[in-house]
């Protein structure tokens, strides 16, 4: 365990933000998780575990302990028919996706460049161009806090959803993921779908490396680089909304784009509805709608927090008053001392 002497959170999360922590320490042994939630000067201290920061948001300095996830280790398992990945949480996601792709294993290439780690992956399900984490997952090892025993979960016990798992409900604070298994499949099937990756079967025989190479092209048109521009990625998740307010919404905006679900409910793109808004460009402060992808609030240099609740809550009122979809936030706020969200904020 690394105590490290900044308090700054700044190069802690991809928004950039100038927030600070009473304390940040980096954990490289499952162990020395426990070792910290049992010790007893830290007993009543928050604690926020921490992969690279990439989908939260701090709403005002952490009077608590940052504690950042560096697990190491990768190990692979072969089978006839399979690639088994058993790899540590704190490993970096894109890096492993990268390794995957230069050793010939298919299955990942969908999810290239997503920010992040490994163990903060199955928290929301991560998903990007028609895949999600939950057809990759075989099991999470969790490290119940309770009871100090490390748990493999398997991934229909992980309850994956759109965005969403038991990580974020039954086992929210209770649990830290430990390291994810991954199951990938020697026979490869193309995942191509999604908009402009369909254009890859045009030219003929399509392989793992160019599906990977055309999904880092695409977010890296479409998406800002953290590097340069603080974000956190889509600030809001895509609503699910019943068929009969489509419906009513076609009366007016007959190109509005939409996705089945089944059960008469209907998935919108909170991109399209924000840009439809006249949102794009729009700033608070120094926080502003991405000009390229109106689903992503940015940090145009010396944003504050509250520059961006102010404006994510503009967004959130302009869209219902406008198309009577209220927008939730896939970005998790992060209050002084625990999660809290876009509502308890703005009611304070
Ligand atoms: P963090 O932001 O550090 O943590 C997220 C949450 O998980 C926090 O509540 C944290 O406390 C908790 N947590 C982290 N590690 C653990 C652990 N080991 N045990 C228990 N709890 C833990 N997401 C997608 O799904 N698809 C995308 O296409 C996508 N694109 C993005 C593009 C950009 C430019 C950015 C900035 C973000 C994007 N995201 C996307 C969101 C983000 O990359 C993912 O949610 C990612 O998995 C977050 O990883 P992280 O390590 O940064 O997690
Ligand atoms: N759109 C607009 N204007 C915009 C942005 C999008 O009209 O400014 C329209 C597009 O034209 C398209 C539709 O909205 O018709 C969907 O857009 P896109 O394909 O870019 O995907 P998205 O819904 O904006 C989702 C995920 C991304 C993921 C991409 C690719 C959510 C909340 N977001 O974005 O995930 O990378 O699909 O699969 O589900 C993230 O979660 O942080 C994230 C970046």
């Amino acid at each position: 365990m690394k105590t490290k002497s900044d308090k700054s959170l700044k190069s802690f999360h991809t928004f950039g933000l100038d927030v600070l922590a009473r304390e940040i320490i980096e954990v490289q042994w499952p162990e020395d998780f426990l070792t910290l939630w049992q010790n007893p000067s830290y007993l009543s201290t928050p604690k926020l575990i921490l992969g690279e920061g990439s989908n939260l948001l701090f709403c005002e300095n952490f009077q608590g302990v940052i504690v950042l996830n560096r697990l190491k280790g990768i190990s692979i398992l072969e089978t006839e028919q399979h690639w088994h990945l058993h790899v540590a949480a704190g490993e970096n996601w894109h890096e492993l996706v990268s390794w995957t792709i230069g050793h010939g294993m298919g299955g990942l290439e969908n999810l290239a460049l997503i920010p992040g780690l490994v163990g903060s992956a199955p928290i929301q399900n991560i998903g990007a161009y028609g895949v999600e984490l939950k057809e990759r997952c075989e099991y999470v090892d969790v490290l119940f806090i309770a009871s100090g025993k490390t748990v493999r979960l398997s991934a229909a016990k992980c309850e994956f959803g759109y965005r969403d798992s038991v990580f974020k409900r039954k086992l929210k604070y209770k649990t830290i993921v430990v390291a994810v298994g991954l199951k990938l499949s020697k026979v490869w099937l193309p995942m191509i779908g999604y908009g402009a990756l369909a254009k890859l079967a045009e030219g003929g025989k399509v392989t793992i490396r160019a599906v990977f190479d055309k999904v880092c092209e695409i977010r890296r048109n479409n998406l800002p680089d953290p590097h340069t521009i603080g974000n956190a990625g889509s600030f809001f998740k895509n609503p699910i909304v019943s068929v009969a307010l489509v419906r009513k919404i076609k009366e007016t905006y007959p190109t509005i784009p939409y996705y089945n679900t089944g059960g008469g409910k209907v998935k919108l793109a909170a991109g399209w509805l924000i840009e439809q808004s006249e949102l794009k460009g729009f700033c608070v402060g120094g926080a502003a709608v991405h000009s390229k992808q109106a689903l992503v609030l940015i940090n145009t240099g010396e944003a504050t927090s509250k520059d961006i609740i102010k404006l994510a809550k503009h967004v959130v009122d302009t869209v219902y008053q406008r198309f009577w979809v209220k927008l939730e936030h896939e970005v998790r706020f992060i209050g002084a001392a625990r999660e809290t969200s876009l509502e308890a904020v703005c009611q304070r």
